[in-house]
């Protein structure tokens, strides 16, 4: 399936993109005027949300989806796991997590966690193990 795609609306993933759009009012952004918001929600039931935080070297800038993530380790410890998650912008645009953002969350995600996300035309979810199916896992000998 094509990831423009949109697929039915889930009123729990409803209600953690709310909160993910509600946290893109948070964004600062104003090198690129995107702003984004992204919701995880923890297997402890905690919603844990998180904007984009720009920044004048341009790369130093974070993104919505790694601010979530390293607020829900700092708040709740390095134990978490993360059932789904949660993407949104106020830009009426597409906005699929980027690679960064995908390899970040893997370390904690479970590996079928539903990722909702904007695409053209309303949302898509899809399981994380599809957006990221080879993840970097260090495996020394
Ligand atoms: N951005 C996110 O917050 N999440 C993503 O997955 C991709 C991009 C932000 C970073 C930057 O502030 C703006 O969107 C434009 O790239």
């Amino acid at each position: 399936m094509p990831i423009e795609q949109a697929n039915p609306p889930d009123p729990t993933l409803e209600a953690l993109l709310e909160q993910a759009h509600k946290a893109a009012t948070n964004s600062y952004s104003p090198y690129s005027g995107f702003r984004v918001g992204a919701a995880l929600r923890l297997s402890n039931g905690a919603v844990v949300t998180g904007t984009n935080v720009e920044n004048v070297s341009y790369g130093l800038t974070i993104c919505a989806e790694r601010s979530a993530l390293v607020a829900a380790v700092s708040e709740f410890g390095p134990d978490i796991r993360i059932e789904a998650v949660a993407v949104a912008n106020l830009n009426n645009a597409a906005s699929p997590p980027c690679g960064a953002c995908r390899q970040m969350l893997s370390e904690f995600v479970l590996h079928d966690a539903p990722v909702v996300f904007p695409v053209a035309e309303g949302t898509r979810t899809m399981p994380f193990s599809a957006i990221l199916p080879m993840a970097f896992e260090m495996k020394l000998k």
